[in-house]
């Protein structure tokens, strides 16, 4: 299994510590460099971190002012849809803190996934001038139960994408088409966290634990650091 693992107790200690590290890496980032540029992961998981990240004492400490904020998938709905990553993000964090207006990049996932890809790319190539791939300092990304990661499904012609920074994507649970960051800008970033919890992510973690090759197991840090912040029921050991 590449990268570190870092096992917390539960549900709350996972928001806890994941909204530590998202904190302490703008922290890091901030030091040396005018911006701290995240992708934020989409789906459940995430919301009770960055609600966490949103409240009191990280409101006050985080400089959101010099954040610039991404996601490293979309569903292809309205930005007000229940099943939008963007609108999730918003209610737990991004409506909540002053990050300027023109520094959250949300993917256009009601343009449809081609369209919304292309846009999005035409974004982060804006963002990221003059580079062959972009270097995010922080990616979020959850573990789906089939393993899959951002919206890099097992099978997807989307894994040998070696080229695109942005694709359109299919998904066998609905919302069906999605938009998500390739491989090749996933593994680029300084740190990449997956943020793993309940028991339901077992079997997915021993598959990747047992060297099955998942899309989540795919992900080769490039000069990165990549954490497995999971909770115990996520790790236990019976698999
Ligand atoms: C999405 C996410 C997806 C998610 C996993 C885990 O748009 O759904 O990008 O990769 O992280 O499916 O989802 P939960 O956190 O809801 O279990």
């Amino acid at each position: 299994m590449i990268g570190t693992v870092e096992v917390v107790e539960d549900a709350s200690g996972l928001a806890e510590r994941a909204a530590e590290i998202v904190a302490r890496a703008s922290f890091h980032a901030l030091t040396h460099r005018d911006r701290f540029r995240i992708a934020l992961a989409g789906g459940g998981t995430p919301r009770a971190a960055y609600e966490r990240l949103a409240a009191e004492p990280r409101r006050s400490r985080v400089d959101w002012s010099r954040w610039d904020v991404f996601f490293g998938d979309e569903r292809c709905v309205g930005p007000e849809d229940e099943a939008s990553n963007d609108r999730m993000a918003r209610e737990a964090l991004l409506d909540r803190v002053p990050i300027p207006p023109g520094r959250i990049h949300r993917i256009r996932g009601e343009a449809g996934p081609d369209e919304a890809a292309r846009l999005y790319e035409e974004t982060l190539r804006a963002a990221f001038p003059r580079r062959t791939w972009p270097r995010l300092n922080l990616v979020l990304l959850g573990l789906g139960e089939d393993g899959h990661t951002a919206s890099l499904f097992p099978g997807a012609p989307a894994l040998a994408e070696t080229d695109r920074w942005v694709v359109g994507t299919r998904s066998p649970k609905p919302p069906p088409h999605r938009v998500t960051l390739t491989l090749p800008v996933l593994e680029r970033a300084h740190r990449i966290v997956f943020l793993v919890c309940g028991a339901g992510k077992a079997e997915a973690l021993r598959r990747i634990r047992a060297g099955e090759d998942l899309p989540a197991s795919r992900l080769r840090p490039v000069e990165g650091a990549l954490l497995w912040l999971v909770d115990r029921a996520a790790w236990s050991d019976g698999g």
